[in-house]
């Protein structure tokens, strides 16, 4: 396995590090191999060079099997444009068409939803990763006068929805919940009576091949009741790219926060190149500090093994995460968790079981 790491900027080399450290023993108990391709790409180099991702940059990552990113954003780069010029194109570039954000509560961790268990607060999210608001299509007339127009285009093909919604079903399937198999549409098709038309129909087609999933739908405002007031509802949700963003930090939140938040933006098809990265951001009043939450980032690693052809390896990460969320941690803030950054790293290390 070849995985480019992109550590980046403030606290996220810091995760990082421990992300690999992770890796690095799971592989001596699961027996495989890897190359690491560490990446200065980040907010450093681009004010040292003007480039966010260098001449041939996505060339380069196609030779790998995975990316790993730690984090971007710096307080001396305008907000969003690393993030943009790095995640986002990352997405296009690799036609990363999948973004899978799993809402896990695991042990010991603290949500602010009240009565709620880790048996309650786990689903996932299927976020469609390519299209929608997220496509750049947009314009201005009259631009700086008080007669200003703008417009901003969400687009949703019928090719972009299907490949989302199939895949989604067959990881509803895939993941088997012992509770049931239901896979619920988050749209709006209520008031987005064309794009997210198509999304309807579309997922009404598909679902008639897996008679063995409860396909379901919920417009996305009900939705953001029903994560709040009865998480235990959902099983996997399929949404839209602008949804699926804001819905995903509902769900960070109601999961103990961002310092265990992962993601993966994933490319399914055969040689596609996948990223996944912790939730949370560059965080640079911690950096160097030794006491940001690796949590998120090694979930993130999990998450890397298990779609890139060691599940095994994956699921025993993270059930090595929820010993130390469970029996160890006292907190997943900076700062709180009554270890360091690497203490947290070798915690997870030392509970892998073999
Ligand atoms: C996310 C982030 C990105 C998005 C930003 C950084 C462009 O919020 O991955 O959810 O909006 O998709
Ligand atoms: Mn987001």
């Amino acid at each position: 396995m070849k995985i480019a790491v992109i550590g980046g900027d403030g606290t996220g080399p810091e995760v990082t590090q421990e992300a690999l450290k992770v890796l690095e023993a799971v592989s001596k108990i699961d027996k495989f191999n890897y190359t690491l391709n560490p990446l200065d790409w980040g907010s450093e180099r681009y004010m040292r060079t003007g480039e966010i991702i260098p001449g041939g940059g996505f060339d380069l990552l196609r030779q790998h099997d995975a990316i790993f990113l730690g984090a971007v954003g710096h307080p001396d780069v305008k907000p969003g444009l690393i993030e943009k010029g790095l995640l986002l194109e990352a997405r296009f570039k690799l036609d990363q068409y999948i973004n899978l954000r799993p809402v896990k509560l695991y042990p010991g961790v603290e949500t602010p939803l009240a009565n709620k268990t880790p048996a309650d607060i786990d689903f996932v999210v299927v976020r469609e990763n390519t299209e929608d608001l997220y496509a750049g299509i947009g314009g201005f007339l009259k631009k700086g006068t008080p007669d200003e127009v703008a417009t901003q285009t969400a687009i949703y093909s019928r090719k972009g929805c299907e490949r989302c919604i199939r895949w989604a079903f067959e990881f509803t399937r895939k993941r088997n919940n012992p509770k049931g198999r239901r896979l619920t549409l988050v749209a709006k098709t209520n008031v987005l009576t064309f794009g997210h038309d198509l999304w309807m129909r579309t997922f009404d087609e598909v679902a008639k091949e897996y008679p063995d999933v409860e396909a379901d739908y919920n417009n996305v405002d009900a939705c953001c009741m029903w994560m709040v007031k009865n998480p235990e509802y959902y099983d996997v949700i399929v949404t839209t790219n602008m949804f699926g963003d804001i819905i995903t930090d509902l769900g960070a939140m109601i999961q103990g926060g961002m310092g265990v938040a992962a993601g993966g933006n994933i490319n399914p098809d055969p040689g596609g190149v996948s990223m996944y990265e912790p939730m949370g951001g560059s965080a640079p009043k911690y950096t160097g500090k030794n006491v940001i939450n690796p949590i998120a980032a090694i979930g993130a690693m999990a998450m890397l093994l298990q779609h890139s052809g060691q599940p095994a390896a994956g699921d025993r990460v993270l059930t090595a995460i929820e010993s130390v969320t469970g029996t160890k941690m006292k907190s997943q803030a900076a700062g709180k968790m009554g270890y360091s950054t690497q203490e947290i790293g070798d915690l997870v290390c030392e509970h892998l079981t073999a």
